[in-house]
């Protein structure tokens, strides 16, 4: 039987490096393949563990490439497209809008352009719950698959646009596409850009933590591999054209998850430092997944397990997060698979 090929794209960053290694030791039988341009984001450091198994690949590529995606789809003929490529955080968008838009949108243009001609039998297309803008306090309101799209940033509007694109190609060429829309991640490998991350980092060395505004906006926290167990199930149960939106139901303000984590690590408080708030910040994200669990998925972590299994996870790991602050990740490429 012909091995089943995936393409990952994204793969080098937070959720898609989760991704890979959850494929990749969950399915010996399928051929993994791992595309990422090595953007900042892209850290292939992470995948020491994996990158000699004989079902993992490694391609270095921009999605926006059409020539290069055309030449790997030509040679590679892929079964899977699973696609994170991505820029990925708002404050970066507010300062550099443009690279959104080639990334997100015109990059999965172009992807949606190679399954399209050499046929392949799904495109999960990884989006996000901000593409739905934001929620007030009422914390009897969520997300829908039905909720109007209205992005606030540059980045959340990228990624609506792109999800457009993916909707389109199902609908004009019947490409048979998924999308998924999920809440804020948080787990492993975790850019430390990004709150959690940011926030255990700066707390284990004594650092103030910059909150934003009153710190009183509220995200939807999810485990990374409840995220990646989601993605896995749309891959294969998912209905041709249908998008599942991805939560579990753990909303908490943003000063109560940079609490937990100085309480969790004994330390004061003081390190709290609120700040000028993010440009157009949304107020509430909170996602109604009834849709995904009627096709089985069942999140695994609680907010309280996942948060507490995540600290431990960077105190063991402090290795793996000064060399992304440091930056010498970035050369690992090079003297792993260049000069080797
Ligand atoms: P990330 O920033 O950690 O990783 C993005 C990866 O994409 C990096 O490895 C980067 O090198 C690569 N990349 C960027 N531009 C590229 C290009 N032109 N060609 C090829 N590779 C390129 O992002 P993440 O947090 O892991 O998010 C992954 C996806 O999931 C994104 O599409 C994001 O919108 C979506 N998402 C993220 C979250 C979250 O909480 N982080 C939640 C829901 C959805
Ligand atoms: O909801 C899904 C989205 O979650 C994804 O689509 C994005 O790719 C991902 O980056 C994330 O976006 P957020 O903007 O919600 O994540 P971030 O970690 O940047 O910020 C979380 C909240 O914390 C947000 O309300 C802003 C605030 N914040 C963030 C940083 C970096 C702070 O108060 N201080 C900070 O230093």
């Amino acid at each position: 039987m012909k091995k089943q090929k995936v393409l990952v794209t994204g793969g080098a960053g937070f959720i898609g490096g989760n991704f890979v290694q959850y494929m990749v030791n969950k399915y010996p039988e399928y051929d993994i393949y791992n595309l990422d341009l090595l953007t900042y984001a892209g850290d292939l450091t992470k995948h020491r563990e994996i990158e000699e198994k004989p079902n993992y690949n490694f391609v270095q590529a921009d999605i926006a490439d059409k020539e290069a995606i055309m030449a790997l789809f030509e040679k590679e003929k892929f079964d899977y497209v699973v696609h994170f490529a991505a820029e990925s955080h708002v404050d970066r968008s507010i300062t550099n809008p443009e690279i959104f838009v080639l990334t997100n949108v015109l990059g999965t243009q172009v992807l949606l352009d190679a399954a399209k001609e050499y046929k392949i039998s799904k495109f999960v297309h990884v989006s996000t719950d901000e593409v739905y803008g934001e929620l007030d306090f009422d914390p009897t309101t969520f997300f829908t698959e039905e909720t109007p799209l209205q992005p606030n940033s540059p980045y959340s509007a990228s990624k609506a646009s792109s999800d457009l694109l993916v909707r389109a190609y199902h609908e004009t060429f019947h490409l048979p596409i998924n999308i998924t829309r999920c809440s804020n991640n948080y787990g492993p490998y975790h850019f430390p850009e990004k709150l959690i991350p940011l926030t255990i980092s700066r707390v284990v060395n004594d650092e103030k933590v910059p909150v934003y505004g009153d710190g009183k906006n509220i995200r939807d926290w999810l485990h990374v591999l409840d995220h990646c167990a989601a993605i896995d199930l749309v891959l294969h149960e998912g209905v041709n054209g249908e998008v599942y939106n991805v939560g579990g139901h753990n909303e908490r303000t943003n000063l109560e998850v940079v609490k937990t984590i100085i309480s969790t690590l004994g330390k004061s408080e003081e390190l709290i430092e609120f700040v000028q708030d993010r440009l157009g910040h949304d107020k509430r994200y909170a996602i109604d997944p009834t849709k995904l669990e009627r096709l089985g998925w069942i999140p695994t972590y609680t907010f309280e397990t996942g948060i507490a299994q995540t600290i431990q996870w960077y105190l063991d790991n402090k290795d793996w997060w000064e060399q992304i602050l440091s930056g010498e990740y970035q050369s690992y490429f090079e003297k792993q698979y260049i000069l080797k």
